[in-house]
């Protein structure tokens, strides 16, 4: 039986999984943290400059570079690995050479008996949670992908920078593909409990229907925006992963959007994608069936379906 040891492995240390250990340092979330990397010595830096913070973090930790070794006692094994997105290139687009990094890195984890849950966080998320999940053989509520986490902080973001609100009191989901075919749940987006649609209503003066869609789009191509500015995203799926591992390492119940398979919820089998989820400690609790209108399940299911051919085409 696995000791707890509240032990986290960060598989890949780029930017994504080095943002990753630098939140989970000062969030407190974790007891071990450990960092692997083909580049040995830009893990290791890592782990010297992190570990030159402890004194300021909010509680003690270990952070090491490790082995896969190290996966043998860990609760959590998250995967950043892989190429990232270019300008101009799709999610999509690293579909064929992700899969295989990821065959090589579960098969490295499983072979030290990896007993915890898997996160997910390289893209294609939804085709390589599927892949982690088939590669693993682990019960699929223990493969989680980050999913449409941060598009879903995205549309909070946008909706309370436009209501003036704060975003954590701005309730709204992002669902499906965490990629060009993701959509928003108008139907059950709220403001401090009013629904959305309702609320533009009582401020007809200030708010319009018409601005909803475009404040979509800009959660749905944040990521390109950022990219021509900066080559990559990190901080903010940084702080997504954060969010998710606390609700597993605490044991939280917490509800958040994450990439997870459908088992005939949404009328769906066999797929990953992004939906709202039940996560504790011992992963995902249950997939949280939304009743969507007419429109959002026909755009779910077409988004799913694009997961779904990209699987397909990685499998073949
Ligand atoms: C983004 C990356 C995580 O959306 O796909 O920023």
């Amino acid at each position: 039986m696995r000791e707890v040891r509240n032990r986290v492995v960060i598989i890949g240390t780029g930017a994504v999984g080095s943002s990753y250990a630098f939140g989970l340092l000062n969030q407190g979330i974790s007891d071990e943290v450990v960092l692997i990397d083909l580049n040995e010595e830009k893990a290791e830096g890592d782990v010297m400059d992190l570990n030159h913070g402890l004194a300021f973090a909010p509680s003690s930790k270990k952070i090491w570079r490790g082995t896969y070794s190290d996966c043998k006692d860990a609760d959590i094994v998250v995967i950043t690995a892989g190429a990232n997105q270019m300008p101009g290139e799709t999610r999509l687009d690293l579909a064929e050479k992700n899969t295989k990094v990821f065959k090589s890195i579960v098969d490295g984890v499983m072979a030290h008996s990896f007993d915890g849950i898997f996160i997910v966080a390289t893209n294609p998320v939804d085709v390589l949670s599927y892949m982690t999940w088939q590669f693993s053989g682990l019960p699929s509520e223990r493969v989680i992908g980050s999913g449409t986490i941060l598009d879903t902080a995205r549309l909070r973001y946008q909706l309370g920078e436009y209501f003036d609100i704060d975003a954590r009191n701005v309730h709204a989901y992002i669902i499906g593909e965490h990629g060009d075919s993701e959509l928003p749940v108008w139907s059950h987006a709220n403001v401090g409990g009013i629904n959305v649609n309702q609320y533009i209503q009582k401020h007809e003066n200030q708010y319009s229907q018409e601005d909803l869609e475009p404040i979509f789009h800009k959660v749905r191509d944040a990521a390109y925006h950022i990219i021509e500015r900066k080559g990559a995203t990190h901080y903010g799926i940084a702080m997504g992963l954060v969010r998710l591992t606390k609700a597993i390492l605490h044991n939280e119940n917490a509800l958040v959007t994450v990439s997870g398979l459908l088992e005939g919820q949404y009328n769906q089998e066999d797929i990953y994608t992004g939906v709202p989820a039940v996560v504790n400690r011992s992963g995902i609790k249950e997939i949280v069936e939304l009743n969507l209108s007419d429109e959002e399940q026909r755009l779910f299911e077409k988004s799913v379906g694009v997961i779904r051919e990209a699987v397909e085409s990685v499998r073949r």
